[in-house]
């Protein structure tokens, strides 16, 4: 392992570090049809994708089995949403039972856009996240501050408040990853700086540490979400408590590729 004495944090915090394996999503949100994924296809297998990150990309529940179909093995396919009840006259929902039925292991929870714009209560995604968990589903869990929350101080207690409602339903951490997505950033081209996304990745892990002790807190990942692209990826990867990303907008462009090889550092 080559270490440099430059890079932002100790050879202890980067140990810890790569004990969690960098993990990069995409999520495609409405977005893609059968022509526009085969692209995308094609540069996911092109890559080369780092063979240390665990890739999963959110795929429009419609095109859930035919993206599988044509993903290759070392990307996964992940829905973007399911309800909390494994059945019944919930029409237009999916159940994570039927998400594994077609043979898709990861589901995302608690999205900003299934918040604020279908207003999703902390209540709601945290039964949404036990029953996936329950089923078998990996989750990523998002949570994040909107800007008003943000100018008014309030981002630690809003993301407390939303990971502690998650955490209630949560046994097993290694089946959740963390996205911390803040609502200001997401699709405005205003990425958090590495600075401001690694204080409050630092302070989730904090909050994982008094309420499950250091070695939980230092095994779960923690993603960051907002207008990540190709070249701002690389230095926010650096952060110490940033173990990958949630991409929106660059997920459907050959530049996730380089989002996905980000934690390559080269000092
Ligand atoms: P953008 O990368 O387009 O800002 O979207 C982020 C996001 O919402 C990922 O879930």
């Amino acid at each position: 392992m080559r270490v440099c004495l430059s890079c932002s944090f100790s050879l202890g915090s980067q140990l810890v570090k790569m004990s969690r394996k960098f993990f990069v999503g995409g999520n495609w949100k409405m977005n893609g049809d059968k022509k526009s994924i085969e692209e995308i296809v094609k540069f996911l297998t092109c890559g080369p994708l780092d063979p240390n990150v665990e890739v999963v990309v959110g795929v429009p529940a419609i095109y859930l089995e035919y993206t599988k179909s044509k993903l290759p093995g070392n990307v996964a396919a992940s829905a973007q949403n399911a309800y909390k009840e494994p059945k019944g006259a919930f029409t237009g929902e999916i159940s994570p039972c039927q998400i594994k039925d077609v043979g898709v292991n990861w589901v995302i929870l608690g999205h900003s856009e299934r918040r604020n714009v279908f207003g999703e209560s902390d209540e709601l995604v945290a039964d949404k996240v036990g029953h996936a968990l329950e089923v078998g589903l990996f989750v990523i869990a998002c949570i994040g501050e909107k800007l008003e929350e943000r100018e008014a101080g309030k981002t630690e207690e809003v993301v407390f408040r939303q990971i502690e409602a998650i955490s209630k339903k949560v046994c097993d951490w290694s089946k959740v990853v963390v996205a911390y997505e803040p609502v200001w950033a997401i699709g405005t081209g205003k990425t958090a700086t590495p600075q401001q996304a690694q204080e409050v990745h630092c302070k989730l892990r904090n909050w994982f540490k008094t309420k499950l002790g250091d070695c939980a807190a230092q095994k779960i990942r923690i993603i960051y979400g907002g207008s990540v692209t190709g070249e701002n990826s690389k230095d926010l990867a650096k952060e110490k408590d940033i173990d990958g990303f949630l991409v929106g907008g660059a997920s459907l462009k050959p530049e996730f590729v380089d989002i996905v090889n980000s934690n390559k550092q080269t000092c």
